[in-house]
């Protein structure tokens, strides 16, 4: 294969910022060196001059073709991975699902059945345990000798998804004897059902009434309940989507009693409100997510998580669906939207506004967004950073060009941007998967079945 320079640019990984050039050599990064210190020659060379050289996104929670409410979410492994390309991310970690009454074993396969073969970038998985039982705790350690190292659980969801305490502490013991991370969907899920019964009977059928009975307190009340829970078996736990700031004051209080427990949250949380969830006409549809999106007050608390590292990861839950057909299913009854948000493409660019904002600095940004979910879902050193043995899943950002996110420009295979309308500054320029250009100044290279699977270790944050 072909050897590439990227020379010039400003490299930023989470731990530090050197003005530098990289080697890339049969798809990995073999050297980095002050600008111009070295006269390395190249097959193909990019100017990087005045650009950042980052490692691609790392986005580790992602839905494609999830089976949700009676319709599908709505990018394939094809489409969706192409978009997050488009968006400077060259891995996801989505979710095999176990329809409940099959084996662990079967939703793999199928997971791997909808994904090999199809994706642009590389891609791990995660597998939802719809269905804790003897026979599926025993599956678990083998998935972890595949590769399959994490296993999202629901405390919410009842009838589809949910676990019960005692599920769950089972689950918990035996991910602590053989090195697995629960992920835990932390909302009171029976207890949200009773106010949904409750707001239909009474009339409240608009899709605001989503985020008024998925109350912040059950959000926290459950996510106390994991940390504890977790605590008793001894295993590390990590939050998945947290959007309530009583959630995350659960997480920072636990973390502070040094317990091994991590968070996540999503843009969407970081940068839309129960605002847009009130939008009339049904538009608030769109923003039908859950955990829900919160009053904008919580926004800051999230920020200041990532900051002060109460909160590790910012990954997207994407789980498009569309507004026409799909969304629609839920007029006249807000429990029936499909729940989830498009945003794979979005994450890299949202991340670098608040830099811009003065949320995050440039290596905090690395950190949550490529780095921290390398690190917490087995991929690091390989992905997640540059350093000489990585792979060379590498991104030229442009940090002053701006543009407008919109469903008009968008690679995603969904009509609508929950972010239309919105100005960023920053872009991607050139997008490069273990060293093959996948993207470059607005042209697309990549090509389905270049992207391949990765068996993860266990978590390497603890
Ligand atoms: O609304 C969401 N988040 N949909 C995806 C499924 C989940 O709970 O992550
Ligand atoms: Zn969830
Ligand atoms: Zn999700
Ligand atoms: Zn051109």
């Amino acid at each position: 294969m072909a050897r590439t320079l990227i020379t010039g640019g400003l490299v930023v990984t989470a731990a530090e910022e050197t003005p530098a050039d990289v080697l890339i050599e049969n798809g990995t990064v073999v050297a980095l060196a002050l600008t111009g210190r070295q006269h390395w020659t190249a097959d193909r060379v990019f100017d990087a001059t005045g650009k950042y050289v980052i490692p691609g996104g790392v986005d580790v929670h992602t839905h494609m073709e999830l089976p949700f409410g009676g319709t599908f979410a709505s990018d394939t492994f094809e489409t969706g991975t192409r978009a997050a390309a488009w968006g400077g991310t060259t891995t996801v970690v989505d979710f095999a699902v176990q329809s409940k009454g099959a084996s662990l074993r079967a939703g793999l396969d199928a997971w791997h059945a909808k994904a090999d073969g199809r994706c642009a970038i590389d891609y791990g998985l995660h597998m939802i345990v719809s269905d804790v039982n003897e026979s599926t705790l025993r599956e678990m350690p083998g998935l972890i000798g595949e590769g399959v190292t994490s296993f999202k659980l629901f405390m919410a969801y009842p009838g589809v998804f949910y676990s019960d305490d005692g599920q769950i502490l089972r689950a918990m013991q035996q991910a602590a004897d053989t090195g697995g991370l629960i992920m835990m969907h932390a909302e009171n899920g029976p207890a949200i059902d009773v106010l949904v019964e409750q707001a239909l009977a009474g009339g409240r059928t608009d899709p605001r009434y989503h985020g008024e009975v998925r109350k912040a307190l059950l959000e926290a009340e459950a996510t106390h309940r994991a940390i504890q829970l977790a605590r008793v078996a001894g295993a590390p736990l990590y939050v998945v989507h947290v959007s309530a700031r009583e959630a995350l004051a659960e997480l920072a209080a636990a973390r502070d009693l040094g317990l091994p427990v991590f968070g996540e949250t999503c843009p969407q949380y970081l940068y839309l409100s129960t605002d847009n969830l009130a939008e009339p006409g049904f538009e608030g549809a769109k923003y039908v997510c859950s955990t829900p999106l919160r009053p904008e007050e919580h926004q800051a608390a999230l920020w200041r998580g990532l900051r002060t590292d109460d909160l590790q990861v910012v990954s997207t839950d994407h789980c498009p669906f569309c507004f026409k057909g799909q969304k629609e299913l839920g007029r006249g009854d807000f429990s029936k939207i499909p729940n989830g948000l498009p945003g794979v493409e979005n994450r890299m660019d949202l991340l670098h506004q608040a830099v811009v904002d003065g949320h995050l600095t440039r290596r905090r940004w690395i950190d949550i967004a490529c780095a921290a979910p390398a690190r917490m879902f087995g991929l690091y050193p390989r992905k997640g950073t540059l350093a000489p043995g990585a792979d060379a899943d590498v991104v030229i950002y442009d940090p002053h060009t701006t543009h407008t996110l919109s469903a008009a420009t968008h690679h995603m295979n969904v009509d609508y941007s929950a972010y239309e309308g919105r100005t960023v500054t920053g872009r991607v320029e050139t997008v490069l998967s273990r060293g093959e250009v996948v993207l470059d100044r607005g042209h697309y290279l990549g090509r389905p079945g270049h992207g391949a699977f990765l068996p993860r270790s266990t978590c390497q944050y603890l």
